[in-house]
């Protein structure tokens, strides 16, 4: 069976498909985006990033099934970075 996969939109008009349940600090090197990171463990938010209008963190997280248009991500620019 093929493994599913998802479209990531990054911005800028760079899009590009990742493995559902692929890291997303991977997904982004794939397609050549940076970003920022910290602890690499969930506690510090440096690697927020804004993924279909939900905050999550993406050290911790992975790249999860999307329907329809895929998934839109923004890269967090919190001023306290
Ligand atoms: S790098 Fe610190 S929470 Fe992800």
């Amino acid at each position: 069976m093929a493994t599913p996969t998802v479209t990531i939109h990054w911005g800028d008009g760079l899009s590009r498909r990742a493995t559902v349940g692929q890291d997303w600090l991977q997904a982004a090197r794939e397609a050549g985006v940076t970003i920022p990171t910290g602890c690499l463990n969930g506690s510090c938010g440096a690697c927020e990033i804004d993924v279909n209008d939900a905050v999550i963190r993406a050290c911790i997280a992975t790249v999860p099934a999307a329907s329809g248009g895929g998934l839109v991500v923004q890269l967090a620019s919190d001023p306290a970075w």
